[in-house]
């Protein structure tokens, strides 16, 4: 069974970007599930071992924290034998399990892993059968529309068999594989989806402001919505959109307030491994928007560690 969720509004999962910091700190803000970045049934595979003979545990290699509960980890890969391995070693420390079939990336849709399975009804199967008994926690998936413009209705008979399954909660991206992120997500194959299934959907693609959480909601009626690059350096807008779910109202917050937030991110990362490369990432999305922001950004490019950084960003509040 899913977990209850404090919100409608979800942090999605996005490789170098939702990272066990910045997911604490969307969680902190009111988003009522996060999930982490997509990781290799293969790496956890391999990791774990290496892990047992030092008597550690996964947790080591997908890190995350208490307060981000309920806590999704996300994972790829379609070998039967490594998913059922990996599946169960993430289990204990997880509350869903959730599989990713929306990646376009060559590097995994050419391992037949991510979106490429929206075209393997068979092999699809077979995976959500795998995961379902392999786990007692429930298995959620995350797909879009399809691979190209003529197959962009995969996701109706993907879903079917998903529920046929067991599968208990579904994700649509409503943009096909080969579209990446160009174009408009097509709302409208969110609604088509709710209206075929008997399980809670949760529709994603370009919210940036609490009016979009709403009128994807209005629009489709989705039973969540998952935002990912509207809240990248902008943690609030969790907060945002419960309110104005809530109250038709939200607090505004400054250039300030999201360079605070920054400072809050970045005190957060101190305890996890997290790449100072993905570190410098964020403090760029969250100097978006900020006057003579791309000259802070490309100084932020030079900055070889975190006391440099520090410094940068101390700078930009004189902006
Ligand atoms: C940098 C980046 C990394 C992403 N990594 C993942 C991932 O690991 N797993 C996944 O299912 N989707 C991933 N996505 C897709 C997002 O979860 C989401 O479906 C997509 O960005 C559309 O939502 P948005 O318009 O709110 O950003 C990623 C997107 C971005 C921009």
């Amino acid at each position: 069974m899913l977990p209850k969720f404090s919100s409608q509004a979800f942090l999605a999962p996005m490789a170098g970007v939702s990272d066990p910091a910045l997911r604490l700190q969307c969680k902190k803000l009111g988003a009522g599930l996060v999930v982490t970045e997509f990781t290799n049934i293969h790496s956890i595979v391999a990791k774990e071992q290496q892990l047992k003979e030092n008597q550690k545990t996964i947790q080591e290699f997908i890190e995350y924290s208490e307060g981000e509960r309920p806590l999704s980890v996300q994972l790829f890969g379609s070998d039967l034998t490594a998913l059922e391995k990996a599946a169960k070693i993430v289990e204990p420390f997880f509350d869903i399990i959730d599989y990713n079939m929306g990646c376009p990336a060559p590097h995994v849709t050419k391992q037949m892993a991510g979106g490429a399975l929206l075209q393997e009804a068979n092999l699809t199967q077979q995976i959500f059968s795998t995961l379902v008994n392999a786990v007692k926690k429930p298995v959620t998936l995350k797909i879009r529309l399809g691979v190209t413009e003529a197959s962009r209705y995969l996701f109706k008979d993907i879903a079917q068999i998903a529920e046929d399954e067991g599968i208990e909660m579904i994700t649509l991206h409503p943009r096909t594989v080969n579209q990446g992120y160009s174009g408009n997500a097509d709302w409208t194959m969110i609604k088509q989806l709710k209206e075929i299934s008997n399980i809670p959907i949760v529709g994603n693609g370009d919210i940036t402001t609490p009016e979009d959480a709403k009128t994807m909601i209005d629009e489709t009626n989705c039973d969540y919505v998952m935002v990912g690059r509207g809240a990248m350096g902008n943690p609030f807008l969790f907060e945002q959109i419960d309110d104005y779910l809530k109250t038709g109202t939200y607090n505004q917050y400054s250039f300030k307030n999201r360079l605070d937030s920054f400072f809050e991110y970045l005190h957060l990362t101190e305890k996890y491994k997290i790449k100072f490369a993905n570190i410098k990432g964020q403090a760029m999305r969250f100097t978006k928007g900020i006057n003579g922001g791309s000259k802070i950004r490309s100084k932020i490019t030079l900055s070889k560690n975190i006391t440099e950084l520090e410094k940068i960003m101390k700078e930009a509040y004189h902006q």
